[in-house]
């Protein structure tokens, strides 16, 4: 039997972003420094692990990458309960005035319509880690996980989601429940503006955030399903936690990519880690752990951002044969 007074753990972690010397570009210090909190997280007398999505660098066109990122996770000796992340499945839809459409809006030759998520892709993604959208209870804690992206993509996907998340309020209660999702679902407030992602001034926010009207759907959702801790990735920048309607909102460090938008905050965290949260009778303590390998980039070689795939050179990868986009 549980004794509800025990205390306990659970962790948490994002941005691992494996990815491999076959492919057209590779970061080790990335794989380095997952490969050291991955060990650390094994040795931790947890419960169950969260993983809040990108376990790849280009799962989204590369097989390989999901195959080995699900390998990859087989030594940890617990539950494992994974989301997955843009560079694992495809990007949030890219619209401009209604329509799906090319834009390159800061000219650095990112394509993100050529990588909007798929249909294909989620199923994929599930047929490795299991349904994108899960809720479940475990010693009167309830954990909820989501691909919050769907939203607006019209994919079949979009409408399982959208079921998902409309069930969680009428679900039994429990003394606590934590969400995990991928994207932040807002950069400060809910109700801040549709960003307008042809605005070179708040792409970023766009490409960071989920727009409304499904950003305000979501949080409502959230607080009605009484969540009470929220965790956020993709950014791979930790913000002080923002308490907003009985939420903790969680934005997360990464376990191995780079920060990004440091230059807009002076409170930020942009060390590589994961999150240990311990649980005792009456409340949930979230607790940074620092990753043993803070290593730099070395050996890095390849584009950055979202380059298309006709564009890619294979032939550059350091370890032979090359991965080949799927
Ligand atoms: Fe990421
Ligand atoms: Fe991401």
């Amino acid at each position: 039997m549980n004794n509800p007074r025990d205390q306990w753990t659970f962790l948490h972690v994002n941005d691992s972003h494996m990815g491999t010397p076959r492919s057209y570009r590779f970061r080790p210090a990335v794989n380095q420094r997952w490969a050291a909190i991955k060990a650390q997280i094994e040795k931790e007398p947890a419960d169950l692990l969260l993983h809040g999505g990108d376990l790849t660098r280009d799962g989204q066109t590369h097989r390989f990458e999901i195959e080995q990122a699900a390998d990859d996770l087989k030594t940890i000796p617990f539950p494992i309960h994974v989301i997955p992340g843009n560079m694992d499945v495809g990007n949030k839809h890219t619209h401009v005035n209604g329509k799906k459409k090319r834009w390159d809006p800061l000219g650095l030759g990112w394509h993100d319509p050529e990588l909007n998520m798929t249909s294909e892709r989620l199923d994929l993604f599930a047929e490795h880690f299991g349904d994108i959208n899960w809720t479940f209870t475990h010693r009167d804690v309830r954990f909820t996980g989501f691909y919050a992206a769907v939203a607006g993509s019209g994919l079949k996907q979009e409408d399982q989601f959208w079921e998902f998340l409309e069930s969680l309020p009428e679900l039994e209660s429990t003394r606590h429940h934590v969400a995990v999702m991928h994207y932040w679902l807002f950069m400060e407030d809910p109700e801040e503006p549709d960003w307008d992602l042809t605005d070179e001034d708040e792409y970023d926010n766009w490409y960071f955030s989920i727009s409304p009207p499904h950003r305000q759907r979501i949080w409502e959702l959230l607080t009605r399903a009484q969540v009470d801790i929220l965790f956020c990735g993709h950014v791979h920048t930790a913000r002080p936690v923002q308490e907003l309607e009985g939420i903790r909102i969680y934005r997360t460090q990464a376990a191995g990519n780079t920060a990004q938008l440091t230059d807009r905050w002076e409170e930020y965290d942009t060390r590589f880690g994961y999150h240990r949260c311990t649980v005792t009778e009456g409340q949930i303590n979230v607790e940074f752990i620092l990753g043993n390998d803070q290593c730099e980039e070395f050996g890095t070689y390849g584009p950055l951002g979202h380059p298309r795939v006709e564009d890619r050179d294979y032939s550059v990868a350091t370890e032979q044969p090359p991965i080949s986009p799927d």
